[in-house]
């Protein structure tokens, strides 16, 4: 029997789609830019908000995307290709409502490398964002303080990064559909919004700082030598978290500001060992503050990104 004529005979459409997709692209296999097409249609189609904005609301701040107004929750098990998050203090919704009338989208939580991710699965949400039209994201986080000003509890913009997690979710083919080869990281964490951020920070007398964050793996914490060695080398504060979706937000053209929650002294600047629960317990207790930072921004970030 003969093909009808309008059907493209099955090679032919494999050439095509290679031809869209990166060098070294196995063939068959749907992309992550594809993927994260698929999802960020999934997600759309769950609401009529279009939000520019994505936040990644760490430890202990995802409570803020239970106060969106007409929101929806989906949890990240829907969402096709997403990963879900085991970290306690990580819900694992991403929930799309207003703040102060400005459409949002915020995941209350994210996954780690330490939970067992690759570096891309950790970036993937931010993927999907860019596919979803988003333009700023807030990353948000909790740091042990290198620098000594940097006391439990602090606010800190984050003014740039050093990545120490060994991985970098850019690795392999490169998808010029989401950005180029070599992304600049000279100015990875956006001017403006820092200067936003520290001065809605000192308006509202919060007394914000702004430092240097390193990434590392996880999920032990630092000895006390390697926090001295991150303090030789300029870190001011030390997480597990951030800087993949720092840098695939980079790569897509998004926007970034970055926010750490200062919720433990780093190994060995107080001689008292470090614990999970005092990081979830000062998360806990600055959260009020950090939330009325955030509805602050909001509305000054969707003025800059129009
Ligand atoms: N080190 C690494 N990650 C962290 C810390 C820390 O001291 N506190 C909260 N997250």
């Amino acid at each position: 029997m003969s093909q009808r004529k309008s059907k493209k005979r099955p090679e032919k459409q494999a050439a095509e789609s290679l031809e869209a997709a990166p060098r070294g692209q196995v063939v068959g296999v749907p992309s992550e830019f594809e993927r994260a097409g698929i999802a960020a249609e999934f997600i759309l189609s769950r609401t009529r908000l279009r939000p520019k904005i994505a936040l990644v609301l760490g430890s202990g701040l995802g409570a803020f995307a239970d106060e969106f107004s007409g929101a929806s929750r989906i949890p990240y098990a829907e969402i096709n290709h997403f990963p879900r998050s085991t970290a306690i203090g990580h819900a694992g919704n991403l929930v799309i409502g207003n703040v102060e009338a400005i459409p949002v989208a915020g995941m209350q939580g994210r996954v780690h490398l330490y939970e067992g991710y690759s570096v891309k699965d950790v970036a993937f949400p931010i993927r999907v964002f860019a596919r979803m039209g988003v333009k700023a994201v807030i990353l948000t986080n909790a740091a042990g303080g290198i620098m000594r000003e940097f006391v439990q509890g602090k606010l800190v913009v984050i003014k740039d990064h050093i990545n120490l997690q060994g991985a970098n979710p850019l690795s392999g083919p490169n998808d010029e559909r989401f950005g180029v080869r070599f992304p600049d990281m000279t100015a990875a964490y956006d001017r403006r919004f820092r200067e936003m951020a520290v001065g809605e920070g000192n308006r509202m007398g919060i007394g914000m700082y702004e430092g240097i964050y390193a990434a590392l793996p996880g999920p032990s914490y630092e000895t006390p030598a390697e926090i001295r060695y991150l303090r030789a080398v300029g870190a001011d504060l030390v997480g597990m978290s951030t800087v993949p979706e720092v840098i695939a937000a980079r790569h897509s053209g998004i926007r970034v500001l970055g926010i750490s929650c200062v919720t433990n002294a780093a190994a060995g600047i107080l001689d008292q060992p470090l614990n999970h629960k005092e990081v979830l317990e000062t998360g806990e207790r600055v959260k009020g503050q950090f939330i009325g930072l955030l509805k602050a921004l909001i509305p000054r970030i969707a003025e800059a990104i129009a």
